[in-house]
């Protein structure tokens, strides 16, 4: 392709690109871009293991959710889990006088002990499943949840039937408006998409781990693919890199299994080595490489959604600045996927 030709393609790009999406089937408008909540919850514990980022600064948690918003989001993720209620009560401060403005969406499924920062076992049964409503809604200071997501992501297909159900009822009493399922597994996704008010998957998606068959289940059914770690827990933003250290309270530091960015601890080398293959393009136009990630989620497919989490005022103004961008090219979707062997 010529450097003209190449101009081209990116002007008609960045013409066609609208910096918001609607919600799956749901008819809800949101930002193209959300921001996810599950750092600013502090420390806390799961089932004993550190499942927190480490300290945070309220305040300034606050200030870059206010930023964020500034910069043009609308959309924030949450759940009950993070921080055991914290990251709720944090979100509820920085939309309140707001709420009409913003779209919020939380999790449930896991039973959170409340002001204890720790989290144990399931809770999933019709009763839990209100009962958690009831609490993230007091945490939000909201009538209402726009999006209610089950967070338990191998949860067995039968009991899902049965909470898929309740979040129904739950529609058609207007406390929740729509709902989803935050999981990996297509088969699951598929099972809960046949509720009618279901509207979304939350699943893992960035440069380095596409999912091109759960992009396509949500093309094809009307759903929202919301994509959470678009930034590889922060190894995407290409600040890390041997030298990395994490308080012992950061679940980046810990061998937990599912931990593929960081391996005790230290960016994983294999990983480092792919972002340096891709950085030229991701960069390419003025991206910062973090900006780079996101354009590559938005190109991959109209329904996504990255929802990459931030720490800073810094953060949320950098990641929000990456809608002004747009999506990559087709042309630079396609190199990507050359330089990683695809
Ligand atoms: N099972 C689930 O449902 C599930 C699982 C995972 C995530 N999620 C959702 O997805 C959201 C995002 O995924 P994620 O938390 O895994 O991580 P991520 O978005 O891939 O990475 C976020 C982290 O990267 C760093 N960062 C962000 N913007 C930056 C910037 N512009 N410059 C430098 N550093 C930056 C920050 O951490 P540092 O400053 O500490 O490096 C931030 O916390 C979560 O918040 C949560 O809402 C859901």
């Amino acid at each position: 392709m010529t450097q003209n030709e190449t101009q081209n393609e990116t002007q008609n790009e960045a013409r066609s690109w609208t910096a918001t999406r609607t919600l799956g089937r749901s008819g809800i408008e949101v930002s193209a871009l959300g921001i996810g909540c599950w750092a600013i919850g502090g420390p806390w514990t799961m089932g004993g293991s550190q499942a927190g980022w480490g300290a945070v600064d309220d305040d300034e948690s606050v200030r870059a959710l206010h930023a964020a918003m500034a910069a043009g989001v609308t959309f924030f993720d949450t759940a009950a889990n993070y921080g055991a209620g914290h990251s709720e009560r944090v979100l509820g401060r920085a939309v309140a006088g707001r709420r009409d403005d913003v779209v919020l969406a939380t999790k449930f499924g896991y039973g959170v002990r409340d002001g204890e920062r720790r989290v144990e076992g399931l809770a999933v049964t019709p009763d839990d499943v209100r009962a958690s409503l009831a609490a993230s809604l007091r945490r939000l200071g909201t009538d209402r949840v726009d999006l209610f997501q089950l967070h338990v992501g191998d949860l067995d297909p039968a009991v899902s039937d049965d909470v898929r159900a309740v979040l129904e009822d739950l529609v058609a009493a207007g406390s929740v408006r729509a709902y989803g399922w935050s999981t990996d597994d297509l088969a699951r996704a598929r099972r809960f998409a046949a509720g009618p008010a279901c509207t979304a998957v939350q699943h893992q998606l960035n440069v380095l781990e596409d999912n091109p068959e759960m992009l396509a289940f949500c093309e094809q059914a009307g759903l929202a693919s919301i994509d959470r770690g678009p930034l590889g827990m922060g190894l995407l933003t290409g600040k890390y890199d041997d030298g990395a250290a994490f308080a012992a309270d950061d679940v980046r530091a810990g061998g937990a299994a599912w931990m593929r960015y960081f391996v005790d601890g230290r960016p994983n080398p294999e990983w480092l080595r792919r972002i340096a293959a891709v950085r030229e393009v991701l960069t390419s136009g003025g991206r910062t490489l973090a900006q780079g990630a996101l354009a590559w989620i938005w190109a991959r497919s109209p329904v996504t959604v990255p929802i990459p989490g931030v720490r800073t005022v810094a953060q949320a103004e950098a990641d929000a600045g990456a809608l002004a961008h747009g999506p990559l090219t087709p042309a630079q979707l396609a190199e990507v996927s050359r330089l990683l062997g695809g």
